[in-house]
């Protein structure tokens, strides 16, 4: 490792005409990085399980909705924007890729958003001030979507904020990588922790409290269940907390993920990531009946905490980092291995005293990560209302594992369901191995797999597969 590394990045970021402040957050992630500090290891000993957090359903009637309006006509809307999607291969703003058909149009994450914002402005005679955080890589496909929608009109409050760019690391060298293909692959965004030090650095806070805003509602621009709520906003309002996180139960396709915890020392509430769990731990911080409920990575926060908090600071919180390996080209992994220093926006739970957690039901936590995520919604499991808000009838989900060498990428998603995906009503499960493109009107039920057949195999039009496979043509 290369001692001076870090003034090569820092050089590589002036040469840029990046700003001294994006310079300092990344020399924070940096330091912490060199020094193989990454917020430590969260021992079980160390923390006390969160229990009994009200349920939203529980506790609606408990809140006065004309105090809720009040607390909602001062909530804006921020939603994180700027990651690329590349576990499905996507190189531009996931928002922009279409869900499903709604009246004749493809809609995207993006119209569903504006949608969902658009409805309850209009509904309950709210503002609502809607900021995307968008990456160098999302922003000007984003804007020409909002430029060109002509029902979103916003004034006052700006429509996009732009968060930072930092050079991914050689893992080898510690320094910039340097890749001549293609110099934009050389360049990351620093995950969504960076939303703090952006909102910092663009004055949004002075904003929206000069237009009356005293809340803020952060959340992931692939989730299509985190719509606005006056519930929601008179429950965060009434509690006094400054930051309140989404909380959902776990189930067991969940053990893995990260949870929240107490920490004994400080009263403090944690975001435990699994990276930061000790092998000893792995059991215990696994058992979804001990640590019950995971962060949806929504948040909602008083602006004038935040502003405190982010003062104190500096600008730049004292968030735990992740080191996410990649390679410089991630479509191509025989390029080099490269680090990209981020922090998660979740983390800054444990800066506040007083924060708190609500328990959500699962359709607000509706993510879309991979094409598994994506086959299930685009299914008819769900409906759109005419409110933009994506309903299912049972609220489960069917457990979906798609081959990966033909499903992963979007594009060789798409190529293999032309006519839209099976109908998923009745299916339990859903396994398919191997290389299957799908006919018109196909039919998944039960616990429906699909076997590899050594070679490109395709479902006929109206087929029904279930355990046994594509039924046999006398059975249909
Ligand atoms: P994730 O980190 O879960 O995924 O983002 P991703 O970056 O979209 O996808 P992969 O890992 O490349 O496949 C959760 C939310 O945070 C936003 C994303 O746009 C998404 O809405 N995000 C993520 C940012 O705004 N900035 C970042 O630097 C990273």
């Amino acid at each position: 490792m290369n001692d001076n590394a870090f003034e090569l990045s820092a050089s590589k970021m002036r040469a840029e005409g990046m700003s001294e402040f994006s310079i300092a957050q990344f020399k924070h992630l940096y330091e912490c990085w060199r020094s193989g500090d990454f917020g430590g290891s969260v021992r079980e000993a160390d923390v006390s399980p969160l229990k009994n957090v009200p349920a939203i359903r529980d506790i609606h009637e408990s809140i006065d909705m004309d105090m809720a309006l009040d607390a909602f006509s001062k909530t804006a809307f921020l939603k994180l924007n700027g990651g690329l999607g590349t576990s499905m291969g996507l190189e531009k703003a996931k928002s922009l890729l279409p869900v499903r058909r709604h009246k004749a149009r493809q809609m995207r994450f993006i119209d569903i958003i504006l949608g969902q914002v658009l409805t309850a402005r209009k509904r309950l005679g709210v503002p609502l001030p809607l900021t995307f955080m968008d990456s160098f890589r999302t922003s000007h496909d984003t804007m020409t979507v909002l430029k060109k929608d002509r029902r979103f009109i916003q004034e006052e409050v700006p429509v996009e904020i732009i968060q930072h760019v930092e050079p991914k690391i050689d893992a080898q060298t510690g320094e910039p990588v340097s890749f001549p293909a293609d110099s934009d692959l050389e360049w990351c965004p620093p995950g969504h922790g960076d939303i703090f030090a952006t909102i910092w650095e663009s004055g949004l806070l002075d904003t929206l409290q000069e237009q009356g805003m005293e809340y803020l509602f952060i959340s992931n621009s692939d989730n299509l269940g985190a719509r606005p709520s006056r519930t929601l906003a008179g429950h965060f309002a009434q509690s006094g907390a400054p930051f309140m996180i989404e909380v959902a139960l776990r189930t067991d396709a969940d053990r893995k993920g990260g949870h929240i915890v107490i920490d004994k020392k400080t009263g403090h509430l944690l975001l435990r990531e699994m990276t930061q769990v000790d092998p000893a731990d792995r059991s215990a911080a696994m058992s979804i009946k001990r640590h019950p409920y995971f962060n949806t990575n929504s948040i909602w926060v008083r602006v004038d905490a935040l502003k405190e908090k982010l003062a104190e600071y500096e600008g730049v919180l004292p968030l735990p980092i992740i080191e996410n390996k990649k390679t410089v080209d991630p479509a191509d992994p025989s390029t080099r291995p490269v680090i990209q220093l981020e922090t998660a926006m979740g983390s800054a739970v444990s800066l506040f005293d007083g924060a708190t957690c609500v328990q959500v039901d699962r359709m607000r936590f509706l993510p879309v990560k991979t094409t598994d995520d994506l086959f299930i919604m685009r299914s008819d499991r769900f409906h759109l209302t005419d409110a933009y808000e994506m309903e299912d009838g049972n609220y489960n989900f069917p457990n979906v594992e798609l081959d990966d060498r033909y499903y992963k990428n979007i594009a060789d998603f798409n190529e293999r369901f032309p006519y839209g995906v099976p109908s998923l009503a009745a299916a339990n499960s859903v396994t398919i191995r191997g290389d299957w493109t799908f006919g018109r009107d196909v039919t998944m039920y039960g616990d429906a797999v699909l076997d590899d057949k050594g070679v490109s195999s395709y479902v006929p039009n109206g087929q029904y597969i279930g355990p046994q496979g594509v039924e046999p043509d006398e059975w249909v």
